[in-house]
């Protein structure tokens, strides 16, 4: 693997695969009354974040402290970022106190491959921009995973706001890599420019689609970063790219449902949909985060060789 995870497309097949099998061993501790182990004690994680986040700053932050890191959370609300310092700045400051590695998450694309030129730490990029978000494909590969025996063949169609999706990226990325057949289904407007490029299938139709899908994945509607113009209306995204239980009995009975969170229920994914036990595998992806980042931390600050059972934290 590289020094720093800023982008699926740096993962090799064996790459991920090393990630999902550590991620399992590592899910071991999870499962314990005391749930942490020794293995990065000493080392400090910093997770630095420019945007808001619920899963994925709370699972790093689990995953570091469960592996017996140091964690500083840093919000750019509330620090020095709000007086006009640097990205560059910052960075250099979080290097002067020793940090091991900084989780980043940033609105610009791009951010964490600066920042990974400037300082010695690894670098985990937890989100940029509309660009990528590494270490939700892999937790969304590893939820695969749990379901199918492998990804050769099997059909993903990633439905919704393509267009402002660094989880549709880098889903892609990862899910092509290890042989997945992704389909994007969106209205145009909400698909990237030379999207054909990206070796996938394209559709405009989720109906047309649903009964071959061995996984659905819905993106959240961004309607944040939507400028007028990309939908007529919010209520006809929900008719033609919602799903809903009709859509759902319209899938093959062994596809499971992924959301990436947060969810816009009633828009991406009706709340029946989303709570569907037997289909929807969403709680999953969330647990499944926090042994990804494990993993990842574990794989990138160079833990030991896995031993079974994992040591555990005196
Ligand atoms: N999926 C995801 O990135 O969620 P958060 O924005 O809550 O971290």
């Amino acid at each position: 693997m590289n020094k720093h995870l800023l982008s699926a497309a740096d993962l090799s097949a064996a790459d991920i695969t090393r990630v999902l099998d550590t991620a399992r061993h590592l899910a071991q501790v999870t499962d314990r009354a005391v749930k942490k182990v020794p293995t990065l004690r000493g080392r400090t994680v910093c997770n630095l974040f420019f945007e808001d986040s619920t899963r994925t700053r709370i699972s790093f932050e689990l995953a570091a402290k469960r592996l017996s890191a140091d964690v500083i959370n840093f919000s750019a609300k509330g620090s020095s970022v709000s007086k006009g310092e640097s990205l560059k700045d910052t960075a250099a400051t979080l290097e002067a106190m020793g940090v091991d590695a900084i989780v980043i998450r940033h609105p610009a694309s791009g951010a964490p491959h600066r920042l990974a030129g400037w300082v010695d730490a690894v670098v985990l990029n937890a989100g940029d921009g509309t660009h990528e978000h590494p270490t939700q494909a892999l937790l969304d590969l590893y939820t695969i995973r749990q379901h199918f025996p492998g990804f050769a063949g099997l059909r993903v169609a990633i439905v919704g706001d393509v267009l402002h999706s660094r989880v549709a990226r880098s889903n892609v990325l990862a899910l092509r890599t290890m042989g997945a057949e992704v389909t994007l289904v969106a209205p145009p407007t909400l698909l990237p420019w030379r999207v054909e490029s990206w070796g996938v299938q394209v559709g405009y139709d989720l109906d047309a689609v649903l009964a071959k899908q061995d996984v659905v994945m819905l993106l959240r509607l961004q309607r944040e970063r939507q400028q007028s113009g990309y939908l007529p209306s919010l209520r006809e995204f929900t008719r033609l790219y919602g799903l809903d239980a009709r859509r759902l009995a319209a899938l093959p009975e062994h596809a499971i449902v992924m959301h990436p969170g947060p969810m816009n229920r009633g828009v991406e994914i009706a709340a029946e949909v989303a709570d569907d036990p037997a289909r929807s595998v969403i709680t999953d992806q969330v647990a499944n985060g926090i042994s990804v980042r494990m993993a990842l931390l574990y794989l990138l600050l160079g833990g030991p060789a896995i031993k079974e059972p994992v040591e555990e934290a005196r």
